[in-house]
C-alpha cells in the first residue's frame, strides 16, 4: 500500500500563534518568578530579611533587564523618604540614601497619595510642574521610570524601577505585577518589625507590661490569643479582616469552628502535641472558611505561653494570609496546562499526514472485508464461515482505528490528570506507535532498547508521552536531511539510584556546542519553521515531575537527549 502523502498542517502557522506563544511564556515566566519570589519571602528568617530583599531586587533587575531596583520607605510625617534596599547594575551608581520632601514635593505628595509613576520614555511622560523631578531622572540618565508607592499599615513603602539603556512599555499589566512584588517586601518589612516587637512584647508581657497592646493591634498580619482550648481570646484587626469576622464574632466562638473540616485533625494534633510539652512552637499552613464561605489559605504559626511553673496559658498564633500566592500558583497551573497543551495540538498538527495513513489502514480492510460479506449474500451461498471470517475481521478492523483515535484524543485533550504510577516502557512503547508512519515516510528506522525491570514513575502519562514525541520528532528532523546516510534513532531506557533515565539518540547533525543550553530556551531555534517551544516544555514537563532534561553530542555522530525521572519509591 502507498504511504499516504506527508502533510505538514500546522494549526498554528499565523504569526499570531507565535505571538499568542511569546505572550504566555512572558507571562508564564512571570509569574514563576513571582510565584518564586513570595514563596520565597513567606519563608526568609526575619533576621535576615534585609539581605533577601537585597538578592531579589537584583533578580528582579535581571529579570526585567533593567539597570537598578529599590525598595523605599516613606517617612510617617512624609519629611523624607529613605532608600532601605537596592540594587544596581554595574556602572551604575547607587541611589541617594534620601530624597527630602522639601527638594522634591510633587514626588512625596504623588506618593503619599498612592499614585504610581509611570513613565516609559524621560523626560517626555514627565509632568511640567514635576521640574526637580525631571531633573533627577535626567541626571541619573534614567530613559523609563516606574514606582510604585504601597500603604500596608500606617506605612509607605515605594518600589522603584530605573532602565538607563532602554525604553520599557510599562503596560498596566506589568504595573499589576510590580505592586504585588512591592506588597510582598513591604508585607515582608512589616512582619519584621511585628515580629520584633512580639518577641519584645512577648518578654515585656512576661514582666506585667502593656506595651504588647499596641504591636498586636497594629501588627500587619493578623494575630490572636488562643485558649488551650481553642475559644479566641483576643483577636486584632488584621485577623478580623482576614477572615470576615467582627471582633465580636470571633471572640464567641472557636478556631475549630472556622477551619477547614479537612485541616483540623492536623492542627488539633499539633495543638494535643504542644499541651503535652512535646513542642513550643508550631507552624503549618491550613486553610479557614471566610464568614462569607470562601477558603482562605493561610500559613499559621503558633507558641505556647507558659505560666511560672509550666502550664499552658494560651497560645500566641500568627496568622498569614497566602490566598495571592495560592491565586498565583494556580494561574500559574493554568497557564502551565494552556502552552503545554497548545504545543501539544501543534505537534500532533504535524503528524496529522501519519496518523492519516495509520486510520486508512484498519478502514480500507474493513471495507475490503464488507464488499466480500455482501458478494456472498449476493451470490446466496451460505458460506457461513466464511461471513464469519469477514465480520470477525471487520471488528478487528474496527478495534485499531479505535485505538488510533483514541490515542490521538488522549494526547489532544486538555484536562487535569491526576498522577498515577507509570511503566516509562509502556508509554515509549505507544509513542512509537503513534509516530510509526511517520518515521516510515521519512525512512528513518527506530530502535527500541528498553530496560526489562524499570521500575515505575509517578507522573501524568500524556505529559511524558508529550516529551517522548517531542524528542523524537526533533530526532526525525535531524535526520531527515538528504545528506544523512545514517537514519537510525534509538531510545533507550535505563535506571540509576532513584531515577529512571530516558535516552533518544540520533545520527544527525549534532548541535554546536554553544546551542546545547541554549536550545532549552524559549523560541530557540535552527529549523525555518521552527517554534523553538518543544524542548523548553519538555524541560518543564519533566521540572513539574521532579526531574530534568539535557543534551550531549554523541562522540561519534549526531545528538543525544537525556530525560531522567525520579522514581516511584
Ligand atoms: N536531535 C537534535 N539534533 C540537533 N539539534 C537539535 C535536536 N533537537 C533539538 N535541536 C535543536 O534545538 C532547537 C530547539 O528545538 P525545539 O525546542 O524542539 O524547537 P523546534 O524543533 O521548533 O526548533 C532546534 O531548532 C535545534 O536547533
Ligand atoms: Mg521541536
Amino acid at each position: 500500500m502507498h504511504a499516504a502523502p506527508r502533510r505538514r498542517v500546522s494549526p498554528l502557522s499565523a504569526a499570531d500563534a507565535v505571538q499568542g506563544f511569546r505572550g504566555l511564556s512572558y507571562r508564564f515566566r512571570l509569574e514563576s518568578f513571582l510565584l518564586q519570589l513570595s514563596t520565597a519571602f513567606l519563608k526568609a528568617p526575619i533576621d535576615d530579611l534585609e539581605r533577601s530583599v537585597e538578592v531579589w531586587l537584583r533578580r528582579l533587575a535581571q529579570f526585567m533587564g533593567i539597570d537598578r531596583c529599590s525598595f523605599w520607605e516613606v517617612a510617617a510625617n512624609g519629611s523624607r523618604i529613605t532608600c532601605q534596599s537596592y540594587y544596581s547594575a554595574p556602572g551604575m551608581g547607587p541611589p541617594e540614601s534620601e530624597l527630602l520632601r522639601h527638594r522634591f514635593p510633587w514626588l512625596t505628595r504623588q506618593y503619599r497619595r498612592g499614585v504610581p509613576i509611570v513613565w516609559s520614555r524621560v523626560p517626555e511622560q514627565i509632568p511640567a510642574c514635576a521640574t526637580p523631578e525631571r531633573e533627577h531622572a535626567l541626571q541619573i540618565g534614567a530613559k523609563s521610570v516606574l514606582s510604585i508607592p504601597l500603604s500596608s499599615g500606617s506605612s509607605i513603602w515605594v518600589l522603584a524601577l530605573v532602565s538607563t539603556r532602554r525604553y520599557c512599555a510599562w503596560t498596566d499589566a506589568t504595573v499589576q505585577r510590580m505592586t504585588l512584588v512591592g506588597e510582598i517586601f513591604a508585607s515582608a518589612m512589616l512582619r519584621q518589625r511585628a515580629e520584633i516587637s512580639l518577641r519584645l512584647s512577648q518578654w515585656q508581657l512576661r514582666e506585667g507590661e502593656e506595651r504588647f497592646r499596641g504591636a498586636f493591634d497594629h501588627a500587619a498580619i493578623g494575630m490572636a490569643l488562643v485558649s488551650p482550648e481553642g475559644h479566641w481570646l483576643k483577636v486584632n484587626r488584621a485577623l478580623t479582616l482576614i477572615l470576615g469576622y467582627s471582633e465580636e464574632e470571633l471572640l464567641e466562638t472557636t478556631f475549630q469552628a472556622i477551619s477547614h473540616p479537612e485541616d483540623l485533625s492536623q492542627n488539633l494534633d499539633y495543638l494535643r502535641r504542644a499541651l503535652a510539652g512535646e513542642l513550643d512552637h508550631y507552624e503549618l499552613e491550613k486553610r479557614y472558611i471566610h464568614k462569607d464561605g470562601h477558603t482562605i489559605f493561610a500559613l499559621l504559626s503558633v507558641s505556647l505561653v507558659k505560666d511560672a511553673w509550666g502550664r499552658p496559658l494560651y497560645f500566641v498564633s500568627q496568622i498569614h494570609d497566602l490566598s495571592e500566592r495560592t491565586r498565583t500558583q494556580l494561574e500559574i497551573d493554568q497557564l502551565r496546562l494552556e502552552l503545554t497543551h497548545s504545543s501539544r495540538v501543534a505537534l500532533m498538527g504535524q503528524l496529522t499526514g501519519s496518523l492519516a495513513h495509520e486510520l486508512l489502514q484498519p478502514v480500507t480492510a474493513m471495507s475490503a472485508n464488507a464488499e466480500a460479506a455482501l458478494s456472498f449474500l449476493a451470490a446466496g451461498e451460505s458460506d457461513s464461515a466464511g461471513m464469519l471470517a469477514c465480520l470477525n475481521d471487520i471488528v478487528e478492523s474496527c478495534g485499531r482505528a479505535a485505538q488510533v483515535i483514541q490515542r490521538v484524543n488522549s494526547l489532544l485533550r486538555k484536562e487535569r490528570r491526576a498522577r498515577r504510577r507509570i511503566d516509562l516502557n509502556q508509554l515509549v512503547r505507544e509513542v512509537a506507535r503513534v509516530v510509526h508512519s511517520d518515521l516510515m515516510t521519512r525512512r528513518v528506522r527506530l530502535t527500541l532498547q528498553l530496560h526489562a525491570h524499570l521500575p515505575e514513575i509517578m507522573g501524568d502519562a500524556v505529559e511524558l508521552q508529550q516529551v517522548i514525541l517531542n524528542l523524537l520528532v526533533n530526532g526525525a528532523e535531524a535526520v531527515s536531511h538528504a545528506s544523512c546516510k545514517n537514519r537510525d534513532l534509538l531510545i533507550s531506557t535505563l535506571t540509576r539510584e532513584q531515577e529512571v533515565e530516558l535516552c533518544v539518540r540520533d545520527r544527525g547533525t549534532g548541535a554546536d556546542p554553544a546551542d546545547l543550553e541554549r536550545m532549552f530556551e524559549p523560541f530557540f531555534s535552527t529549523k525555518p519553521n521552527g517554534m523553538g517551544l518543544g524542548l523548553p516544555i519538555c524541560s518543564e514537563i519533566a521540572r513539574a515531575h521532579g526531574g530534568r532534561l539535557w543534551a550531549e553530542n554523541n562522540p561519534d555522530a549526531g545528538l543525544t537527549v537525556h530525560v531522567s525521572l525520579p522514581t516511584a519509591g
